[in-house]
C-alpha cells in the first residue's frame, strides 16, 4: 500500500512567532486510513493541515503528498490541487448563491479553464455535484441559498462540495466544531463513510477525543507543535489523552473520557 502522506523532520515556524508551530513533525499516513490529530488549542494542527494542502511556505524537513514531494518555497503545481479537498471549520460557502451552486464549485479545478471561467458545469459535473449532495443526504436542499439552511445542512454542504471535487485525500480542520453533539457524530460518520467508500485517506483534527475515536482507524496526538503519540485507535489509553489535555482542558472546555 503507498502513502498517501509522507512527513519528514518538519519544522515550521509563523512570521513573527517567538515559538515554532511545528517541530520534528514524522509520520507517514498509508492511502485510505481516517486519521484523527488531536490535540488542545494552539497544539499547530491547522498548521499541519494547512501545509498538507499546500497553503505554507517555508518549512523546513521533507513533505510528500499523493506521491508529489512538496517544495518548501513554491505552491504545488495547480493539476496536483484538485486531488486534496480541505474542509473549513467555518464551513466557507457562498452563502448568497444556491446549495447546488457552492457544490458545483467543488468542480472548478477539474472542468476545463474556459468552463470553469464561464460558470458553465458539464453534465458530468451536475451528475457528481448531484451525487455528492444525494450522499450527504442534503438533494432536496439543492435549489436553497446557502445562507438559508442550518449549522448541520451547511457542514454537509461543504463536506459535499469537498466530495464533488473526487479528491484522494480529504483535510478537515475541526470539521464538526461548531455543531452539537449529535450532529457532530452524524456528519464525522458521513465524511469518513464517503472517503472510505471512495477509497480515499482522510485526516480531520478535533479537541473531542471521545468523538475522534469513534470514527477514526488512528489518532496522532500533538501539543505544542510536537507529535505526542500516533496510535492505532483501539490502543489510545485514557491516561495517554488525559496527558495530552494536561493543563489546557480549562482552556479548551474538552471532554477527556474516551469512550468506545
Ligand atoms: N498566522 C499565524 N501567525 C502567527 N502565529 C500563528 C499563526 N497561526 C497559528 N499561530 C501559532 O502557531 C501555533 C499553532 O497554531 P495552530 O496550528 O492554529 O494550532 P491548533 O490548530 O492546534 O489550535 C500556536 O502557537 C499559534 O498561536
Ligand atoms: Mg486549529
Amino acid at each position: 500500500m503507498t502513502d498517501a502522506v509522507l512527513v519528514d523532520d518538519l519544522g515550521f515556524s509563523h512570521p513573527d512567532a517567538i515559538l515554532p508551530a511545528l517541530e520534528r513533525v514524522s509520520l507517514s499516513i498509508p492511502t485510505g486510513e481516517a486519521v484523527a490529530l488531536l490535540g488542545p488549542s494552539g497544539a499547530g494542527k491547522t498548521t499541519l493541515l494547512t501545509l498538507l494542502d499546500g497553503r505554507l511556505r517555508g518549512w523546513r524537513g521533507r513533505v510528500s503528498v499523493l506521491d508529489a514531494p512538496f517544495d518548501p518555497d513554491r505552491a504545488p503545481p495547480l493539476a496536483r490541487r484538485s486531488d486534496t479537498g480541505f474542509i473549513f471549520q467555518e464551513f466557507a460557502l457562498v452563502e448568497r448563491s444556491t446549495v447546488l451552486r457552492n457544490v458545483l464549485n467543488g468542480r472548478l479545478g477539474r472542468m476545463p479553464p474556459l468552463r470553469a471561467l464561464l460558470g458553465r458545469p458539464s453534465g458530468r459535473d451536475l451528475d457528481i455535484a448531484q451525487a455528492a449532495l444525494a450522499d450527504c443526504g442534503i438533494a432536496d436542499l439543492a435549489d436553497r441559498r446557502a445562507d438559508s439552511v442550518s449549522g448541520g445542512q451547511r457542514q454537509r454542504v461543504a463536506i459535499a462540495r469537498c466530495l464533488a471535487q473526487e479528491p484522494q485525500l480529504i483535510l478537515a480542520d475541526e470539521p464538526v466544531s461548531n455543531l452539537d453533539p449529535t450532529r457532530a457524530a452524524e456528519v464525522l460518520d458521513l465524511l469518513t463513510g464517503a472517503a472510505r467508500a471512495r477509497s480515499a485517506t482522510v485526516i480531520f483534527s478535533s479537541h473531542q477525543p471521545e468523538l475522534a475515536c469513534r470514527f477514526a482507524d488512528r489518532i496522532i496526538g500533538m501539543r505544542y507543535g510536537r507529535i505526542v503519540f500516533d496510535t492505532p485507535t483501539r490502543d489510545l489509553t485514557e491516561d495517554a489523552t488525559t496527558e495530552l489535555y494536561r493543563d489546557a482542558d480549562v482552556l479548551t472546555g474538552a471532554k477527556l473520557q474516551v469512550v468506545r
